[in-house]
């Protein structure tokens, strides 16, 4: 895309270029900070905000009050408290070259006036590509938690912090000032955060596009069990307000943060000197980068010692003693060569791009995903394009820009289909959430009519984790279901049995007495089956392997199950009341409160000649707590709005029989509504029974309570030789320990096998107690 450089702009292009600047950017912040969506990398907005400096480096007259250049991060969200910091979280400024770190290092000398040959030592630290944290701590105990939010203003996450393994609720050691702000990166590793996305596209939830918006969509969950359940991780790196000094430089610091519990990046953060450590220590995180069990998007450097740093101080938004030196993105130019949709499980239709392959960062890349109709609008991407692919900490690679200039004549735009692509072509939907926010996805509305659901449905059911059907692969499973014999599950039961069926594949090519036994066999195995794997082979929406795990210990027969997920239909929460139950301020308490009141009846203005809602609230319910007053008279804002949000609220209060499915451990609202939902429609329940009458679901074994292991939680690494990681797990899990996939202080035991690296290394660190798969296998042979 063409671009006026910043030296040949006139003045009028300045100012208009500034406005589009800064407009352009406040929608990025907008979908980084408070969707956790962004739609460009972090290098094109790097890319925007440096323009945008450049610019006002030439012009500085023009420089805007909303400039982006004046901001650090972005709107707060309302569905936290605001948190003000002792000391303001600023940002870092960047560079991109050796020629930049050489010039940081030029003007610390300068303004230190040091002398070229004089020593100046840096702490070199990867930047971990998550999201900051300020963690408080009063006489060492943790009393508040928050995201960086604008840097003077976050929002208060404690209780979504506290469950994070890597931050101590209590301070180790001694010598710790009275209050302390620790501040570090809340993060996921890369391992944990491939096996998340990969369960949650089998459950049909949503999937997060790299690892820092699901640090961030993580750590921003309202309900603090959801994050407990994401492998969330935190490193320390530096702080804010202190009551007294602690250290006389940040490689001091480090090690002090790390005698009170916390795990900081030292190694593979390091001290060097001068500019020549600064390129060094750059290659050699370029090198070590696709080792780290995380991503790094390039290297912090920091003055070492605190006196000089507190004499460089800062300058606007950013420390004078630290930069963060980028690492370049890996990009790529090839062809786009065809759109196609993929219709999943759920309907959704996903667009994913075909390409002419191309190597980036090292993979070879034949496809690249679109994420939905909105992005290939935004990118105004056509067949025949020649686009820009980039691999960030992103998994798939991701489109960042079309070279228009390069577009080949007669390129039309691209039509999103707005029917199924299925034979029915039935028509798609946006779905609105509770918010009465539009999705972006598009999903055909035909649910089990729609054959590609319908197959993919059926895919789902045999698969590994489901009923793990032996003979009955993609190829076979598609063919049957063209020819109509496999429509839905309980068909595949009844096929095994259908002589004639049976006769007439006996007679097919590539089929032959042996085979059609093999397929008759796998299938006649499954007909017993655990009550777990039944409930996941169904396939609802957000009912994933955990879930169903969750309820088959829960309820001891599928009947059960069924029964009370019927039964939760029956009161399922209206959009109002689950909208009240998410807002800051308005606990469990105020909710039932405002229901009891909203059910009394919508009540008159109290108090019609003023203005002060949380006045009238206060008269109308006053039981309510100061701040949940406060919070309601923010969000209703009118009288009026007030009484038809407490009359919705009433309407929609959801039933008993919802409560207690949603209150079940390890359930939770989401999952007990797509439960509710899934029975209480009668295609659904038909399918149901006609499967149940070809199974013999078997309740699974609760986990055990009286074992060395129960309650326990266990980390497998290295490669095991004697089972595979999933057999591990279960067994552990049937032995009531608890697995997990990364080592931290909470971690009981480590069981590895060879190759394990970086968590037998942390397990040593923390002293953990450790053993090899043959010592795991006598250990659990012995129980
Ligand atoms: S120090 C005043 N150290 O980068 C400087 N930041 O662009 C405070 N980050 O908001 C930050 N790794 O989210 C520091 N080793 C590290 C870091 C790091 C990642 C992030 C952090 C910060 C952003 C600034």
């Amino acid at each position: 895309m063409s671009q006026i450089s910043v030296a040949d702009l006139t003045e009028a292009q300045a100012v208009e270029e500034l406005e589009r600047l800064a407009d352009e950017m406040a929608g990025h912040d907008l979908r980084y900070y408070q969707d956790d969506a962004p739609t460009v990398s972090d290098a094109e907005y790097d890319e925007l905000k440096r323009r945008n400096a450049d610019i006002e480096a030439r012009f500085p007259h023009l420089q805007r009050e909303n400039s982006p250049s004046l901001k650090v991060g972005a709107a707060r969200s309302a569905q936290f408290s605001p948190v003000e910091h002792g000391v303001p979280m600023l940002s870092l400024d960047n560079a991109f070259s050796n020629d930049e770190a050489e010039e940081f290092d030029a003007r610390i000398r300068r303004f230190l006036r040091l002398g070229a040959d004089e020593p100046v030592f840096y702490m070199a630290e990867p930047k971990i590509d998550g999201l900051s944290a300020s963690l408080r701590y009063e006489k060492g105990v943790l009393v508040q938690g928050a995201t960086r939010g604008d840097g003077r203003v976050g929002e208060d996450v404690t209780a979504n912090l506290r469950t994070i393994a890597d931050i101590p609720h209590r301070l180790k050691g001694s010598g710790w000032p009275d209050v302390i702000e620790i501040r570090g990166e809340v993060y996921v590793e890369l391992e944990a955060f491939a096996a998340f996305n990969k369960a949650a596209e089998e459950a049909g939830s949503r999937t997060y596009a790299n690892p820092r918006n699901f640090a961030a969509g993580s750590l921003r969950q309202i309900d603090p069990k959801i994050s407990a359940t994401r492998p969330l991780r935190f490193f320390g790196y530096a702080w804010g307000l202190v009551s007294e000094p602690f250290a006389a430089s940040q490689s001091e610091a480090l090690e002090k943060l790390e005698a009170w519990g916390f795990v900081t990046t030292a190694p593979p953060a390091e001290r060097v000197q001068g500019a020549q450590g600064l390129l060094d220590i750059y290659a050699r995180f370029e090198t070590l980068r696709p080792q780290l069990p995380f991503d790094i998007d390039g290297v912090v450097y920091k003055v070492d010692d605190l006196e000089r740093q507190r004499r460089l101080g800062f300058v606007s938004r950013s420390p004078r003693w630290a930069i963060a030196r980028k690492f370049p993105a890996q990009r790529a130019r090839t062809i786009l060569e065809a759109i196609d949709i993929q219709v999943g499980r759920t309907g959704a239709h996903t667009p994913v791009a075909r390409l002419h392959p191309v190597t980036v960062g090292g993979v070879s890349v034949t496809n690249a995903t679109l994420h939905n109709a909105d992005e290939i609008a935004r990118l105004d991407a056509r067949i025949g394009d020649t686009v820009v692919l980039q691999r960030a900490g992103d998994v798939i690679p991701q489109i960042v820009e079309v070279d228009l200039a390069a577009r080949p004549e007669g390129a039309e735009p691209y039509a999103f289909p707005h029917v199924c692509e299925c034979p029915l072509k039935t028509a798609l939907a946006q779905e609105i959430n509770a918010n009465g926010v539009e999705s972006v996805v598009r999903r055909c509305t035909g649910e089990f009519a729609c054959p590609f659901q319908r197959v993919e449905h059926l895919r789902h059911f045999v698969s590994r984790r489901a009923f793990d059907i032996e003979g009955l692969g993609e190829k076979q499973l598609q063919a049957f279901f063209d020819e109509g014999w496999i429509n839905e599950p309980a068909d595949i039961f009844r096929l095994a049995r259908d002589e004639e069926k049976l006769a007439a594949l006996r007679e097919r090519d590539g089929y032959g007495e042996t085979s059609v036994k093999n397929l008759v066999a796998g299938i006649d195995a499954r007909r017993s089956i655990g009550l777990d794997r039944m409930i996941y082979g169904l396939g609802a929406r957000d009912i994933g392997e955990t879930t169903s795990t969750v309820l088959a210990r829960h309820f001891d027969q599928f009947a059960d199950l069924q029964a009370a997920s019927e039964a939760a239909a029956r009161g399922l929460p209206g959009a109002t009341y689950l909208e009240l139950s998410t807002a800051a301020g308005v606990g469990p308490k105020a909710l039932d409160l405002l229901v009891e009141a909203g059910r009394a009846g919508v009540p008159a203005d109290p108090w019609p000649q003023s203005e002060d809602l949380e006045l009238k609230i206060g008269q109308v319910v006053p039981k309510l707590t100061k701040p949940a007053r406060a919070a309601l008279a923010q969000r209703y804002g009118t009288w009026e709005a007030f009484a038809e949000g407490l009359a919705q609220a009433a309407k929609g209060a959801p039933g008993e029989d919802y409560l207690t499915l949603a209150a079940v451990d390890g359930v939770g609202p989401v999952a007990a509504q797509s439960l509710a939902r899934f029975f209480a429609e009668e295609h659904n329940r038909q399918k149901v029974e006609n499967l149940l009458a070809e199974l013999d679901v078997q309740a699974v074994a609760k986990p055990k309570t009286d074992t060395a292991v129960a309650g326990k939680t266990v980390v497998f690494t290295g490669s095991l030789e004697k089972m595979t990681r999933d057999e591990a797990k279960a067994q552990a899990e049937a032995l009531g320990a608890k697995v997990a996939s990364s080592v931290s202080k909470k971690t009981h035991l480590v069981v590895y096998g060879p190759g394990a690296g970086s968590k037998l290394k942390t397990a040593q660190e923390l002293n953990i107690d450790m053993m090899d798969e043959d010592q795991w296998l006598a250990l659990v042979a012995s129980l």
